[in-house]
Formats: structure tokens, sequence, C-alpha cells
């Protein structure tokens, strides 16, 4: 919840009482954290038809990888403690099991770009570490392979602003490959969240895992 509120620019009283899609929710704390504090939040992720016990296996596998990875390239984590992030994954992964087992209704199986909720169920949706990052390596995104192009955004955004009644943020914005800029879907999505009114702003992130210095989090809001 932590890294959320930082890399969203938002303070637990700006969710306190609201409704709140996470998508994708992943293997994460967010959406248990938050409601013990009094939101009402769900989250999706394609994941969410697997079983406790795989997504258990499959977290800690995860976490394992990412941080023998993020050791052999410590010059893009100079201020990232390695055991400290292993002891906070796990405690987030341990927090999402509980939940999930225990309040199995807060996750939905879902596959971006289809979001199985009425128009404007929610009063904020945020998207983190999937829109734009998962886009193909030769535009601006991390993967070899994959199809989550330009289109693919636009669908996703859409449906993402379909059920969100007020505001919708997403992070990162930045290119994944190269020095500090924006992402190159970024505009075309700007200029299709305004042509279907909404107006887009963007708002400083204090998350700090990557060592970018574009660092910011897209803001639309609901006109009307
Ligand atoms: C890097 S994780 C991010 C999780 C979480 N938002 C966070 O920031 O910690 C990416 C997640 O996206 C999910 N995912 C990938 N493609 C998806 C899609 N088309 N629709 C919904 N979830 C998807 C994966 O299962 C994974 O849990």
């Amino acid at each position: 919840m932590e890294e959320y509120l930082q890399a969203f620019a938002l303070s637990t009283s700006d969710l306190i009482g609201k409704r709140v899609l996470d998508c994708p929710s992943g293997p994460d704390s967010f959406v248990a954290e938050v409601n013990a504090l009094g939101c009402n939040a769900v989250g999706v992720d394609l994941v969410y038809d697997k079983s406790a016990a795989e997504l258990e296996a499959k977290g800690r596998a995860d976490i394992a990888n990412c941080l023998a990875q993020m050791k052999g390239m410590p010059q893009f984590y100079p201020a990232m403690d390695f055991d400290q992030y292993s002891k906070d994954k796990t405690q987030a992964l341990e927090l999402f099991i509980a939940d999930y087992k225990k309040n199995r209704k807060r996750y939905f199986h879902g596959s971006l770009p289809k979001l199985p909720f009425a128009d404007r169920s929610f009063d904020i949706v945020l998207s983190a570490h999937l829109l734009f990052v998962y886009s193909p390596l030769e535009e601006d995104g991390y993967l070899k392979s994959g199809n989550l192009d330009l289109q693919w955004h636009h669908q996703a955004v859409r449906e993402i602003a379909r059920v969100s009644a007020r505001e919708i943020r997403l992070y990162p914005t930045a290119a994944m490959n190269s020095s500090p800029r924006r992402h190159r879907y970024i505009q075309p999505i700007m200029a299709d969240l305004c042509a279907n009114g909404w107006r887009v702003a963007f708002e400083p992130s204090q998350y700090r895992q990557l060592s970018t210095e574009m660092n910011d989090c897209l803001v639309a809001r609901r006109l009307s």
C-alpha cells in the first residue's frame, strides 16, 4: 500500500470511503490494506483464477527471481536495500494470500482490455506496472515479444475509463528503454481521454525503484 500511495501521489484520506478498483492487482496487499482502513476496494488480475496455494508458490518464486535480477544490475538500483525489499515483498504477499483466502469476493478474475464491471462502478481506478511497461521493447516497453501495442492500450484505457465515475491514475508514464522521457503511447492515450470528456494531468510520484528521473503518474478526471 505504501508503494502504491507513493506511486499514485495519493494519501489514505483520498481513498477512505471510496469505491476503488486496482487493475492489475497482482499478488499484492494493496486491496487488503486499504479495505482494513475503511476503503471499499477490489482487484482484478488475470491470475485470480488460481488457488491461494498456487499464487503463493508463484509469488515466492517471483520475489526470488526479481531479487536475483536486481542484484545482478546494482547500477540501476543505487538506493536499494535488497534484504528490506525481500522482507517487504514477502510480507505483502502473505497479507495478500490471507485476504485472498478470507475475502475471495474482493478479487475478480479478468483480463484487460475487458473488465467485469458496469459503467462508472468505481470512484477511482488505479493501474500500476502493466500499461506502458508491458509494451514491446521497440515501442518503449520492456517486452521482447508481446502484443500489448498502442491499439491494446487504447482499448485498455477506454475500459478503465468506462468503469470509473470520477478518476483514473496510471503509473508509470516513462519509457522503459532509454534516457528519461515519456513513453510514446502517453500522448495518444491523453488525446483520446481528452476527446472523450476527461481532463488529464501528471502528478509527481514519490515511488523510487528504478533510477529514472521521469517519475510521475497520469491522472485523468471525468468532466461530466
Ligand atoms: C508487475 S505486476 C503489477 C502488479 C501490481 N499492479 C503492482 O504494481 O505491484 C503485473 C500484473 O499484471 C497482470 N496482468 C498481465 N496482463 C494482464 C491483463 N491483460 N489483464 C489483467 N492483468 C494482467 C499479471 O498477472 C501481474 O499480476
